[in-house]
């Protein structure tokens, strides 16, 4: 049995509840990327990535955009291997290009308790990016604590531990196709 099959049966075992299928979230990302066009045509924005997670989004994103922009990733950590966040974040891989009077995206898979983004919205800004926005597949209202908005959002998700489409559980579930909540 392949591996992908050993998941499907899992998902069908009601381990995890499909909460957003593949339809709608490519059906999501399509308008999500027209928006970006629209907003960023001209401007040759560099999409900086949050690793691990924001991988499958991220490359999906980027092909709904239709103007010129360039990418870079950034490796955070806070979970370790908890479904709760530790309080502190760390910077395990930094980025390599110079953001000084770029048009800044920080795409992110979920946005939680809004810890990690907290801390990459300041450091990023000590950069003088000419502008600074963020996009999210996943946000969960309830416990993001920020004082700023998310620019663009996938979808507004209550307070459960999703798996999938990027997202892992102790770093593997993430090449789940969709997006599931584990019970
Ligand atoms: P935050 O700092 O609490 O906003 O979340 C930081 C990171 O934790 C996110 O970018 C995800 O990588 C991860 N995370 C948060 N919630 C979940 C979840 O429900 N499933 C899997 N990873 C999550
Ligand atoms: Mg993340």
């Amino acid at each position: 049995m392949t591996a992908i099959s050993e998941f499907q049966k899992v998902v069908h075992e009601n381990k995890f509840r499909t909460l957003i299928d593949r339809e709608q979230i490519q059906n999501r990302i399509q308008i999500l990327g027209k928006e970006i066009t629209r907003d960023y045509m001209g401007k040759e924005p560099i999409l900086i990535g949050v690793l691990n997670g924001c991988f499958i989004f991220f490359a999906d994103l980027v092909r709904s955009v239709e103007c010129d922009l360039e990418i870079d990733f950034i490796k955070l950590s806070s979970y370790g291997d908890e479904k709760v966040s530790s309080g502190k974040v760390e910077v395990l891989k930094d980025i390599n290009a110079d953001l000084g009077g770029r048009h800044v995206l920080i795409v992110e898979d979920i946005v939680d308790t809004g810890l990690s983004i907290n801390f990459l919205k300041q450091k990023l800004m000590k950069l003088k990016p000419a502008s600074l926005k963020i996009v999210s597949l996943l946000l969960k209202k309830e416990t993001a604590k920020v004082d700023f908005d998310i620019d663009y959002v996938g979808f507004e998700i209550s307070n459960e531990f999703v798996v999938g489409y990027g997202l892992d559980h102790k770093q593997v579930l993430r090449n789940l196709p969709a997006v599931y909540v584990m019970d």
